[in-house]
């Protein structure tokens, strides 16, 4: 009998049984039956007598060269460029910027590379020049091509003299003919990528594929394809505001975890240049409950505003809202707060956000956010320079968190003051401003050093 088998379109997990409910993620009717013809064709290329074995001086590591992608910033963010060869998914909501961002790309690799070619299954030909004119990409060593056939896109990839980056835009959009399935259902994802993926490494070419990310999870999502790729990328960003982040969530041959901020403009998206200030220059530091925390998301650090709403409340379980930041850390920050300074927060309204649409999700987040909690609960402004980092523990000691030192370095060359941080070694440097803090019961007293008398502070 033949046997059949489960894949999870959201998370990538398999089953031997149908299940309404994903048991790994958690997502309801994602669990889809995969195509038999999948493990077939796994079983077809491992018969056909390729697979060779080599020793070490045998192998040549040609497949390391890399390719710029025209932009010194993205260069290095990505480690030396474009590797030769290699697989790169960009993961993002419909309309955050995907094309844009790889439209762009393609335009400053063509300025030191040669050929490229835009697969395009989504926009047709007209609509690619349109963007391609508001960006003002006039080369015509970019090719466009509108299919949505994956053996065409195959033929082109095993021509003799194929271009040397390929972006297919979006493997959702992409079918297989040997195979049932609509385009975007996790038998079609599978099979089009893992064949893409071979001929690129066959004839060593840079493929960039695209995949939409939807929380509705019926779309099979790019999770399915994080394990085979090289470089996973994800654009982040509220489509309403300027600002995105990319963000490296893997990196098989340079820094994962890195981030770059861009903003959505006119004519595309521009790298940020500045990321330590940039989410500063707004910012009223006389209002309360605003506190600038010095956060790390990937190998730099900057500067963010944190802002707290404390009101109190007429409902019976009081609620409690974040924007940016995870509902669940807001949640013990608050009880902490209560238990170690007596603050009365369970009869308040707790609402925390953190600005321009992005999402912190490090600990070192955890002073600055207790800071703007108790800054809107006692209606106190912070002293306006003043920059907070550290993991607030649940006993209510302050832990150091990675990167100290360049956030330190970050904070002083900004002329930040004071600086409430754990307490780090730093080795031989030092700065006037630091301000050493152990535990949250210290806190209030460091924010507001003159107003040393507080009735509200312990009931
Ligand atoms: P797009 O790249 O099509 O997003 P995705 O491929 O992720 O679905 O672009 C999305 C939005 O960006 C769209 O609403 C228009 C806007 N946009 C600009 O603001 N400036 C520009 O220069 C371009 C090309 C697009
Ligand atoms: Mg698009």
């Amino acid at each position: 009998m033949k046997k059949k088998s489960y894949i999870c379109a959201s998370c990538g997990a398999s089953f031997l049984k149908w299940q309404g409910r994903c048991p790994r993620c958690g997502e309801w009717g994602t669990v889809e039956e995969i195509d038999q013809n999948l493990q077939g064709g796994k079983k077809r290329r491992d018969e056909s007598g390729e697979k060779k074995v080599f020793s070490l001086d045998q192998i040549t590591n040609h497949s390391l060269l890399t390719l710029s992608s025209g932009s010194s910033s993205l260069d290095s963010f990505l480690g030396k460029g474009l590797v030769a060869g290699s697989v790169i998914l960009l993961g993002g909501e419909p309309g955050v910027g995907k094309s844009t961002f790889l439209l762009q790309l393609v335009g400053g690799f063509l300025k030191k590379n040669q050929r490229a070619l835009y697969v395009s299954g989504e926009e047709s030909l007209p609509q690619l020049k349109h963007r391609a004119d508001r960006l003002e990409i006039h080369n015509s060593s970019l090719l466009f091509m509108n299919t949505t056939s994956v053996e065409e896109i195959i033929n082109i990839l095993e021509e003799k003299t194929p271009p040397p980056l390929v972006i297919i835009d979006s493997i959702q959009t992409i079918k297989s003919s040997s195979l049932q399935g609509i385009p975007g259902g996790v038998s079609q994802i599978r099979e089009c990528a893992s064949l893409l993926y071979e001929k690129a490494k066959k004839n060593n070419i840079t493929l960039l594929l695209v995949s939409h990310i939807t929380k509705e999870g019926y779309i099979a999502g790019p999770k399915l394809l994080e394990h085979m790729v090289d470089v996973v990328l994800y654009l982040e960003g509220d489509r309403l505001t300027p600002l995105r982040i990319l963000k490296i969530e893997k990196n098989r041959f340079g820094p994962s975890h890195n981030i770059l901020l861009l903003e959505m403009g006119e004519k595309g998206l521009q790298i940020v240049s500045d990321p330590s200030t940039f989410f500063l220059t707004s910012r009223n530091p006389s209002s309360s409950g605003s506190a600038l925390a010095m956060v790390m998301e990937g190998q730099r650090p900057f500067v963010i505003e944190v802002q707290a709403l404390v009101v109190p409340s007429h409902l019976s379980s009081p609620r409690r809202t974040s924007l940016g930041i995870d509902i669940n850390r807001l949640h013990l920050l608050l009880a902490i707060l209560e238990k170690r300074l007596g603050v009365g927060l369970s009869k308040m309204d707790v609402y925390a956000k953190v600005g321009a649409g992005i999402k912190i999700g490090e600990p070192g987040m955890d002073l600055g956010l207790c800071a703007a909690i108790l800054s809107s609960y006692f209606d106190r402004p912070l002293p306006p320079r003043s920059v907070l980092w550290g993991e607030v523990d649940i006993n209510g000691q302050i832990r150091g968190v990675r990167g100290e030192e360049k956030r330190l370095s970050q904070a002083s060359s900004l002329k930040f003051h004071p600086i409430l941080c754990p307490n780090i070694r730093r080795g031989e440097k030092s700065c006037p401003y630091i301000n050493e803090i152990k535990n949250i019961q210290e806190l209030p007293l460091r924010l507001w050093p003159l107003k040393k008398k507080d009735s509200d502070l312990k009931d």
